[in-house]
């Protein structure tokens, strides 16, 4: 049954050696039935005194499993595998596990049977010890510190899981098997990567010597629902209040920038801030790897591509930006500024495309700035700051700061307006903030939202545009978060 998948003898296979010495130490390509003849394994076994029993079939069954592991993926003809119904896969390996088990005269109750089964199957078809945390939606992000130590994010906390691999070649090829299948190298000389797996998760991998302890691997994971105005605003990321003004803010197509640190909401608040877009608009949307998932009928999406291992092929996100612009479109979307694209942005910003929207990396309003600052002095604009600022002052209306709390919640902190330029500085207003006053006995952040007082600069556009919005909003008191 499971020659159906075998591949078809390639070269010719070296004579099996009769018994091989030891499991951990065996030649890749002996057939899965020479791992089993191991006459001094099973006597060994017969022997072991009755406490030990457990331990070595606990040993035993993980040898088996990384043999089995191996001989799979060696033996297996991947081709003819691609076209194998999962139920008929799940049976071929299954049966073959069985066959393994009995001769090794290992007796697995029904559980732990299960488990082998489902562990070879993830081997084969998935990534390995990956493929449980893929598939847990609890989990958010997975950070591999080389093959022994693997934390999960789960409810913004990060923890250890329980999760390993057998070791560092284990890991590596299961980085080989994702990058390769998106057309990619890793190895000594080209030590770091960026992919997107295929059910949209963002992946980065970091070899040795680079990684100093054992490759490094960072996965975002992919949130199929991705969450609304609405989650968030019943998170407590923002009030009621702060979501109507940022749907008058996008409706009447202010510029909008979202700034965060790392992991700090900033994707998820721009995809949030999109649903407000009308329907009717056409809207381009520029990442690195996409993640965003509008909404909207009339979206085209652009993701940049990397040089490839000759160091050709680039398409940078500037490149995506100059091309979107010749797109038509009435909106544009950048997944994250952080290089010369920043150049184009903010002239698409200020010349008819307003109502767009990016990311920075930033911790505050003000910083915010600065960065704007240095990425268009690093894309090599010899300009003078006062020209710099006032390109950004006119083109940038509103600032959201996305920021993720020692406690692991996310909250939109402040939100922020350009209003324009007082002599060299860039003037701004913050209309709405977070306001923390203290921590509960477990640790949990005590704050709450608040108006700031000011009335929004653009309160005159908003009622012109049909979003009259009532005085009361600005007023600055306590502000109900859920
Ligand atoms: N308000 C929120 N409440 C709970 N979870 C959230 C909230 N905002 C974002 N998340 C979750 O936090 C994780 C990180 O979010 P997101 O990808 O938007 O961050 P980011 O700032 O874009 O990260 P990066 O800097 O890596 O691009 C995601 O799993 C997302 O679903
Ligand atoms: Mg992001």
């Amino acid at each position: 049954m499971f020659s159906k998948y075998k591949k078809q003898a390639a070269a010719p296979a070296a004579p099996k050696p009769a018994a091989p010495a030891s499991v951990a130490g065996a030649p890749p390509a002996q057939g899965v039935k020479a791992i089993l003849r191991r006459p001094e394994q099973r006597a060994a076994a017969s022997a072991a005194p009755q406490q030990d029993r457990d331990r070595k079939r606990k040993e035993r069954l993980s040898e088996i499993k990384i043999e089995l592991h191996r001989e799979l993926l060696e033996n297996l003809n991947l081709a003819a595998l691609e076209k194998a119904t999962e139920s008929d896969l799940r049976n071929e390996i299954a049966a073959i596990a069985s066959e393994v088990l009995q001769e090794k005269n290992i007796v697995l109750n029904r559980e732990d049977r299960q488990q082998l089964n489902k562990e070879l199957y993830d081997e084969v078809t998935g990534l390995g010890p990956l493929e449980t945390l893929l598939k847990d939606d609890s989990v958010s992000d997975i950070l591999v510190n080389g093959p022994q130590q693997i934390f999960i994010e789960r409810g913004g906390k990060l923890e250890l899981s329980d999760v390993t691999f057998k070791d560092e070649r284990h890991l590596m090829r299961i980085i080989d098997k994702i990058v390769s299948a998106v057309g990619r190298r890793v190895d000594e000389s080209n030590p770091y990567v960026d992919a997107r797996l295929q059910d949209g998760s963002r992946f980065n991998a970091m070899v040795p010597p680079v990684a100093v302890d054992g490759s490094l691997v960072s996965i975002r994971k992919f949130k199929k629902d991705k969450l609304q105005i609405d989650d968030l605003v019943n998170f407590g990321a923002f009030t009621e209040e702060m979501a109507a003004y940022l749907q008058a803010a996008v409706s009447t197509r202010l510029n909008i920038i979202v700034s965060g640190g790392t992991g700090s909401g900033k994707t998820t608040t721009l995809n949030a801030l999109s649903s407000f877009i009308d329907n009717a608009e056409r809207i381009l949307t520029i990442e690195d790897t996409a993640e965003l998932q509008l909404q909207q009928t009339h979206v085209g999406r652009m993701e940049s591509r990397p040089p490839n291992v000759e160091g050709k092929g680039e398409v940078s996100p500037r490149d995506c930006l100059k091309n979107a612009l010749r797109m038509r479109p009435d909106r544009i979307i950048v997944g994250e500024t952080r290089g010369a694209e920043v150049i184009d942005m903010l002239q698409a910003m200020n010349t008819g495309h307003d109502g767009s929207m990016t990311t920075i990396h930033a911790n505050s309003a003000r910083d915010g700035i600065s960065r704007l600052e240095n990425m268009i002095a690093m894309a090599g604009i010899e300009m003078p700051i006062k020209a710099v600022r006032s390109q950004i002052a006119s083109a940038v209306n509103l600032i959201v700061q996305a920021s993720r709390l020692q406690d692991g919640s996310r909250r939109m902190t402040s939100i922020t307006e350009i209003t324009g330029m007082e002599g060299d500085v860039i003037s701004m207003q913050e209309i709405f903030r977070f306001q923390r006053v203290g921590l509960t006995p477990d640790n949990k952040i005590l704050g709450h939202f608040t108006a700031t007082g000011v009335r929004s600069h653009y309160s005159e556009r908003f009622r012109l545009w049909g979003y009259d919005l009532p005085a009361s909003i600005y007023e600055p008191t306590v502000m109900e978060a859920r």
